[in-house]
């Protein structure tokens, strides 16, 4: 019989005899909390034994609109939130300190101010000084945005009911406190509870509320994946910080599709919308090099262009390097080992570098055949045709699958003057005329065509 496990970790529900500072199974610390076990052993009743009451049933079908929505009047913004920001729902912002979220949060609060919501902006990091500063900067110093430096989150749930706002963003989670949890500001069970408050607050009283949240080194929101779960809508904000580039995404959202994405550029006055992206991520492009490859993806509901970089040069260690940025680590293992095995082109003994050119994070499996691309032509040194573009995912057969939304990733490419695209075999003609379809069964098949026969050494 498994002993008494009544200590329960609240962020991954994993069970323990005894408490811990550090929970063994998901590394979360202070996560750890005791569970009085529901009466146990054979002496406890089923619940079936006492009947409750019954449910009330509906059908799924409903008379209840829409739930409304405000615009902020920035198409990358709420095309991100699904077409507008929603009443009584909960979002979270995560992203690197740094990055851009204040600056984010307080240009889309006077947009929304502007188009009529009540705005409040409570900042726990920053003085009211700092952001009147900042606001002067971004020009927005008129704006009816109201403000607040404050970490009390008593005293701030307070003002939301005699204010009564209909949009509050709080800045950020982890310096929120609340006094009735006995740990230190920025902890798990603090920031947990701050989260639970503030999203059933905007419940309750049907306001939006807007919680930024930073970042650990490993991507996750720090503090517990569990306020991640909590609220309605989880949004980044990413980039690099050598580039101008920021990219708003949704990765969850119960109001409209995940995986949308946003572009803004950072400027000496702030955020400003990109509003064609495949231009801009294409646009530090010199002439045609080995090792650059033009993919054409998919963001969310929009195609967009951009370039990976690969760089393969002799290896001075034993273990090569395989270093890669914007894209998965495991997926450009597999690709190698795919060349290798079904091509007969080989990595070993060589130092490979991957990179999609912008600071962009491309997870789609529509890029193995640009990654494909970049790695073999920086190997053998010749560049790809200039006008054409690469996309399609491959199987560990090495041979090429369809990817969706074919139509749309050719038109974006035609749009932008490629007149050629490198893809698997499609069962029939698409719509798009006007750009030559180059396609390819297999990987040798690609390689064999694009680079000769040398490409098999
Ligand atoms: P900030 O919004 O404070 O980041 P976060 O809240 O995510 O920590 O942004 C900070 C950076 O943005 C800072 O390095 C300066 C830069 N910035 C600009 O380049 N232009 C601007 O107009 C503003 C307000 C900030
Ligand atoms: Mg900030």
């Amino acid at each position: 019989m498994a002993k008494d496990l009544s200590y329960i970790c609240s962020d991954c529900g994993a069970a323990f005899s005894k408490w811990s500072g550090k929970c063994e199974s998901c590394g979360a610390w202070n996560s750890i909390v005791e569970e009085r076990p529901l009466s146990s052993g054979p002496a406890a009743k089923s619940l079936g034994a006492k009947r409750g009451s019954s449910l009330v049933l509906t059908d799924l079908s409903t008379e209840e609109p829409e739930p409304p929505r405000t615009q902020a009047g920035v198409a990358e913004l709420d095309r991100v939130l699904g077409g507008g920001l929603v009443k009584a729902s909960a979002l979270l912002l995560g992203g690197d300190p740094g990055i851009g979220k204040s600056t984010l949060l307080l240009q889309a609060a006077a947009r929304f101010a502007r188009n009529g919501l009540k705005v409040l902006y409570v900042s726990g990091e920053e003085s009211a000084a700092q952001i009147q500063m900042r606001a002067r900067r971004l020009g927005l110093e008129k704006s009816p945005v109201k403000l607040a430096s404050e970490t009390n989150l008593r005293d701030i749930l307070t003002t939301l009911e005699s204010e009564a706002p209909d949009l509050a963003i709080i800045d950020s989670i982890q310096t929120m406190w609340a006094d009735n949890v006995d740990s230190a500001p920025g902890s798990v069970s603090q920031v947990r509870a701050s989260a639970h408050e503030l999203t059933t607050f905007a419940k309750r009283r049907g306001i939006a509320v807007v919680m930024v949240g930073h970042v650990t080194k490993e991507g996750a929101i720090a503090g517990p994946r569990v306020v991640e779960h909590m609220v309605d809508t989880v949004l980044y904000f990413e980039g690099e910080r050598g580039h101008q580039f920021r990219v708003l995404r949704a990765v969850k959202n119960r109001f409209g599709p995940a995986d949308e994405i946003g572009v803004f550029e950072m400027t000496g006055r702030g955020l400003a919308e990109v509003k064609n992206p495949s231009a801009l991520f294409l646009s530090e492009r010199g002439k045609p090099a080995p090792g650059s490859v033009v993919f054409a993806g998919i963001e969310g509901t929009r195609p967009m262009l951009c370039e990976f970089q690969a760089l393969v040069a002799p290896s001075p260690t034993a273990q090569p390097r395989r270093s890669v940025v914007g894209w998965d680590g495991g997926r450009l293992a597999m690709i190698l080992a795919v060349l290798e095995a079904r091509c007969g082109v080989a990595f070993a003994g060589l130092d490979v570098y991957l990179n999609v050119a912008g600071g962009l994070r491309i997870s789609e499996p529509a890029a193995d055949l640009a990654v494909a691309a970049a790695l073999v032509s920086a190997r053998e040194d010749a560049a790809l045709p200039a006008e054409a573009v690469v996309f399609g995912e491959i199987s560990l057969s090495g041979a090429l699958r369809q990817v969706v939304q074919t139509e749309n990733r050719l038109k974006e490419a035609q749009k932008l003057g490629f007149t050629s695209a490198i893809l698997p075999q499609l069962p029939k003609r698409g719509g798009v005329t006007g750009i030559e379809l180059r396609q390819m069964t297999d990987l040798p098949d690609f390689i064999e065509t694009v680079f000769g026969p040398r490409g098999r050494d």
